[in-house]
């Protein structure tokens, strides 16, 4: 595929900040605003991923939320996060003001030259102080819009649900203004394992981001040391979906074991060549861990 096969693909969010800043009350509170689908079913709690419609200027624009909860933010960040974050959230709590590892999510996200919008969380909290935060911020390079500079800061309430649209809509326009979101559709899928566990009735569930191509019930797919066939998939509601573009998060099911976050997935040509490629990076990953015990 050349060129021409790239299309416009939603961009990829991940939600940073310090310890109790509101990152999942506010992710939360996000998946719940989804204007196309308030329903949030049983499941949905499960899923590391989400994605939602939002709408910017009569447009319906998609966006794709990784969830990755309290300290595994910065790890998670660097071992998925590099490959396959478009922007940063960083929550910054308006009572609290910036703390360590606010600094630490904003240096990360600069080192991995990913935009951030910051949102200014808890607001309804009478001892907030947006203003304050934003001084703070200036200080570590993140200057807001209106002081002249060219991060945009969102006072919003996780807990009132109080301007998560204009969020939603700050994310869009600064994926408009910086980035070139686009991937090639045609092309066998490959992408991201956010996240996978052993489920009592379905077996291994892997939730997995599509970063290129599509990815189909029936595929024969490699996912780290793991393997199968595309059984069902399922999208962050917990209906059957056929096929999963560039960006979507779905989960997976037909895979014999549960890779770890942060591993690849392709698809491959059948099943034996899925198992043949799934027992080489055992073997390897096997190899590897012993001559790290040699040491
Ligand atoms: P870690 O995952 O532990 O790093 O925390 P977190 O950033 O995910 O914070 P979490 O969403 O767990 O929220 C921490 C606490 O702050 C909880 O008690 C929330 O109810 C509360 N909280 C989150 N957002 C708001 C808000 O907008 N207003 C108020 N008043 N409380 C909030
Ligand atoms: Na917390
Ligand atoms: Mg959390």
């Amino acid at each position: 595929g050349g060129e021409e096969d790239l299309v416009v693909r939603p961009p990829v969010v991940t939600v940073m900040g310090h310890v109790d800043h509101g990152k999942t009350k506010l992710l939360d509170a996000l998946r719940s605003a989804n204007v196309v689908d308030k329903e949030a079913g049983g499941i949905t709690q499960h899923i590391g991923a989400y994605q939602v419609t939002t709408d910017v200027d009569d447009n319906e624009r998609r966006i794709t939320f990784i969830d990755t909860p309290g300290h595994e933010a910065f790890t998670a960040m660097r071992a998925r996060g590099a490959q396959a974050t478009d922007i940063a959230i960083l929550v910054v709590a308006a009572n609290d003001g910036v703390m360590p590892q606010t600094v630490e999510a904003l240096n990360h996200a600069k080192a991995a030259g990913v935009p951030i919008v910051v949102a200014v969380n808890k607001i309804d909290l009478p001892e907030a102080d947006p203003t304050k935060v934003r001084g703070q911020m200036a200080e570590y390079g993140l200057v807001p819009e209106e002081y002249g500079g060219d991060t945009m800061f969102v006072d919003v309430s996780a807990k009132s649900e109080l301007n998560l649209d204009r969020l939603l809509e700050a994310v869009v326009l600064t994926a408009d203004a910086s980035l070139d979101l686009r991937a090639n559709p045609t092309q066998d899928a490959q992408g991201l394992v956010v996240e996978a566990h052993l489920d009592r009735g379905r077996g291994p569930v892997a939730t997995v981001l599509v970063q290129r191509g599509t990815l189909r019930v029936g595929d024969s797919i490699v996912a780290g040391p793991a393997y199968g066939r595309v059984r069902a998939m399922l999208d962050e509601h917990g209906d059957n979906i056929e096929e999963a573009d560039p960006s979507r998060p779905a989960m997976v099911l037909g895979l014999n074991a549960a890779p770890g976050a942060g591993q690849n997935f392709i698809v491959v040509e059948d099943d034996r060549m899925a198992r043949q490629i799934a027992e080489k990076r055992e073997a390897r990953e096997r190899a590897a861990m012993q001559a790290k015990r040699r040491v």
